[in-house]
């Protein structure tokens, strides 16, 4: 059964909120402009990558990608294995590289797969290792379709949802 809540819906929802600096208002491009807001994500297989260009492009900001300093294994039951063995030990793992400039951004979209229902522990370390004080956060996911069970995190990419 399709969704019928499409990404563009999802979009105008953060516009909606405020989250999303209105194109029309002027003082809110210009800041934009001079502090633009940091798209700063998480991505196994692409999926959460294809939702943050499209914030990219909506407000104008800057990408980052967050990123283990030792990848994931390419197989998706290990990486399921090592995540769990991570949470439960509330690992921070290593990120390749932060953010130099954090305190440049005023608003940070953070923007992840859900991993064993929750977000993965590189989110955890991105959040534990720059000053986020102050900051508008705007979290964005990823996840399986409909209420999955821990044995269906592997599913074909096709199953993804909002
Ligand atoms: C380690 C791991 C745990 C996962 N746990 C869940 C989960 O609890 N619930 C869910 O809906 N999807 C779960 N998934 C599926 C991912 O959230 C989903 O495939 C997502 O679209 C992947 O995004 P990405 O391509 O940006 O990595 C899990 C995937 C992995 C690899």
């Amino acid at each position: 059964m399709n969704n019928p809540f499409t990404r563009r819906d999802g979009l105008k929802m953060l516009v909606g909120l405020g989250a999303i600096a209105s194109p029309s208002a002027k003082g809110q491009a210009q800041n934009a402009a001079a502090r633009p807001p940091l798209v700063a994500y998480f991505s196994r297989t692409g999926n959460t990558r294809v939702v943050a260009l499209q914030i990219r492009r909506a407000v104008s900001g800057e990408l980052f990608e967050i990123e283990p300093a030792a990848a994931y294994p390419e197989d998706c039951r290990q990486t399921v294995e090592q995540a769990k063995r991570e949470s439960d030990a509330a690992f921070e793992p290593p990120l390749k590289q932060l953010v130099q400039n954090i305190a440049g951004h005023d608003t940070i979209y953070l923007g992840f797969p859900i991993w064993g229902m929750t977000a993965p522990p590189v989110i955890r370390t991105f959040v534990a290792r720059h000053d986020l004080a102050g900051k508008r956060l705007v979290p964005f996911s990823r996840r399986l379709r409909g209420r999955p069970k821990p044995e269906h995190a592997c599913a074909p990419r096709t199953a993804c949802a909002d």
